[in-house]
């Protein structure tokens, strides 16, 4: 069928035309934003999940939601070997130009945006002045709060004060941040102090993060209080009516149906993924010649949703891979059916190493966001089904 009135959408972080699923997560994060509105206490959220679930995705519809009742809102993505203070800086200073409008007093949101430049310009002394960078903040630098250099009192203090901006002008700020699992060990511990500092204050500012499933053990590793900082929503897979309203709901609107036998092998195919259900609902209706979509088309178009996911999901990740991290990848893959996370011990006795040999190879896969670590001792793909990939390539 036209390929240009094609609905769906594979793609990292791609708006899927219906956003599937996930109104108990929606309805949840209204709660709080209602509550904080009104000076209730309530926790951060943080998304977790595997590749492909939808938390960025999630991350933006909640962004959307707060945006909708005025607050002011900014969001990073953070990475390995980058320091929170620059892009954090950044965020804010949009979060708070968003609320800047409403306050009734300009000089203090000036005074503000004095203390964010402070706050900003540490990550140039932190880098001993390597590299000149401005943060493009229009009001002189205020001294003396923000800008010690150790970024958890830092961070204290700078959202501390933003919450205070917020406060008066009645609503908060909410700050999103993708792949969290990515920050480093001291932005980590500086987001976790600066969250229970505004949760003892009832401060109106709350941090959204998303990240893969060890991102709690992360949290907690940093500080034990953390389990009692965030509450968690964990993002899966769509259960069956859920996956069927991903594709229903946007062929209604172009007119065209499914048969019940495609949604079955639909579902059947791509697991409740939602990266699979857009996949192989748009391989599928660009093959398909006419509505009702039947299985014999979601039949005919697996082959170009297989070829396209193994370039475009598996493939990407797999050559970030050192060879030394694919023979570890690839004993997980012999070593896993379901693709369920594997004891380490078995890994390391299926390639005849000692375990301690293979932590290289293992801490470059997390580092990379290949594997995580699941209970104690157990290690998973973040990748649905790559396991099946990896045995595929290889049978
Ligand atoms: N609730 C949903 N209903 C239907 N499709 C969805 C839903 N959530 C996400 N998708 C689709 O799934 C794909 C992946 O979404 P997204 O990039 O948000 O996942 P992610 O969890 O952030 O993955 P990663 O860990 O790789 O960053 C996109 O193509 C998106 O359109
Ligand atoms: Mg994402």
């Amino acid at each position: 069928m036209d390929p240009v009135r094609n609905p769906y959408a594979p793609g990292a972080g791609q708006r899927p035309p219906e956003l599937a699923g996930r109104e108990k997560q929606l309805a949840a994060f209204d709660v709080v934003l209602e509550r904080i509105s009104r000076g209730r206490p309530e926790r951060s959220v943080v998304l977790t999940g595997l590749r492909g679930v939808g938390k960025t995705v999630l991350l933006n519809h909640l962004r959307s939601a707060a945006i909708a009742k005025s607050w002011g809102t900014g969001k990073i993505e953070a990475r390995p070997d980058q320091g929170l203070r620059r892009p954090l800086s950044s965020a804010l200073h949009m979060a708070v130009r968003e609320i800047a409008a409403a306050h009734p007093d300009p000089e203090s949101v000036d005074h503000f945006l004095g203390v964010l430049k402070s706050f900003a310009l540490r990550a140039t002394a932190d880098k001993g002045m390597r590299e000149r960078w401005q943060p493009g903040i229009d009001a002189p630098a205020v001294k003396g709060r923000a800008d010690s250099g150790d970024i958890e009192i830092d961070l204290v203090e700078l959202l501390v004060d933003a919450a205070g901006l917020a406060r008066d002008v009645g609503v908060g700020i909410a700050l999103f941040i993708d792949e969290m699992q990515d920050l480093g060990p001291d932005d980590v511990s500086a987001i976790c102090g600066a969250c229970h500092e505004l949760s003892q204050d009832t401060a109106p500012l709350i941090v959204v993060g998303a990240g893969l499933p060890h991102l709690p053990a992360v949290l907690s590793a940093s500080k034990s209080y953390s389990e009692r900082l965030f509450t968690y929503h964990r993002i899966g897979r769509l259960d069956r009516d859920a996956a069927d309203h991903a594709l229903i709901a946007p062929a209604q609107r172009e007119d065209v149906e499914f048969t019940r036998d495609a949604l079955d092998l639909l579902y059947e195919t791509a697991d409740g993924y939602p990266y699979f259900v857009q996949a192989y609902g748009k391989a599928t209706w660009d093959l398909a010649a006419d509505s009702p979509i039947t299985a014999a088309d979601v039949r005919v178009a697996a082959p170009t949703a297989e070829e396209e996911l193994a370039v475009g999901f598996f493939g990407s990740r797999y050559e970030r891979a050192t060879p030394a991290e694919r023979e570890y990848m690839r004993a997980m893959a012999d070593l896993s059916g379901d693709d369920g996370p594997i004891a380490t011990s078995k890994i390391a006795a299926e390639l005849g190493r000692k375990p301690a040999s293979l932590s290289p190879a293992r801490d470059g896969l997390i580092k990379k966001g290949l594997i995580y670590s699941a209970e104690r001792g157990f290690i998973g793909f973040t990748v649905p089904h790559f396991g099946r990939y990896l045995r595929s390539q290889t049978d």
